[in-house]
């Protein structure tokens, strides 16, 4: 096992649980909000939901150098199971209970109409369903009543 994406609704976890299993099992840890920002692949801005477009056929390219380059990579984005199934070995899906959901956004401050769109992107398995429909190996895990690491290290040892 040498590379893992974790994805899900905004919210659901992604980071914390992304840099957890970096830190257990000492693989490197990748923002793509950050690279994003510095590789510059945003094609434009979405006035409505107040966010960059972003190409993914670029981000692929660039997440499979990354994936190239590394000994074992933790990648953190709700985008990144685009990646072919060919280079990702598995794809954990973060989810969370709905209620703890819309209290993790409010604290963010986010506007309404966002929290709205974000809660039905889970209510709906927006990235849970695109996972299957990639074939990746998933793991689904539930944060809404904390992370329970050792059980995901046992999981992927024994993959
Ligand atoms: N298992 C958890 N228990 C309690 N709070 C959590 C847990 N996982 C995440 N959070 C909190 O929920 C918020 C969203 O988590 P985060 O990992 O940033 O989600 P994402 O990266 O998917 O947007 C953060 O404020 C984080 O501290
Ligand atoms: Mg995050």
């Amino acid at each position: 096992m040498k590379t893992i994406c974790v994805t899900g609704a905004v919210g659901t976890g992604k980071t914390e649980v992304s840099k957890k299993l970096a830190r257990h099992l000492k693989f490197d840890y990748l923002d793509v909000t950050k690279l994003i920002k510095k590789e510059k692949i945003s094609c434009g801005y979405d006035k409505e939901n107040k966010c960059d477009i972003i190409d993914t056929k670029e981000l692929n390219k660039i997440l499979i150098k990354k994936i190239k380059e590394s000994e074992g990579l933790i990648i953190d984005s709700h985008m990144s199971h685009y990646l072919p199934k060919r280079v990702v070995d598995l794809c954990i899906v973060t989810k969370c209970d709905i209620e703890v959901l819309n209290k993790r956004l409010k604290k963010r401050r986010y506007l309404k109409a966002k929290i709205k769109s974000n809660l039905e992107a889970e209510i709906f398995d927006v990235c849970l369903l695109e996972v299957k429909k990639k074939k990746h190996n998933v793991l689904v895990i539930d944060t809404s009543k904390g992370i329970k690491i050792r059980e995901i290290i046992n999981y992927i040892k024994n993959a």
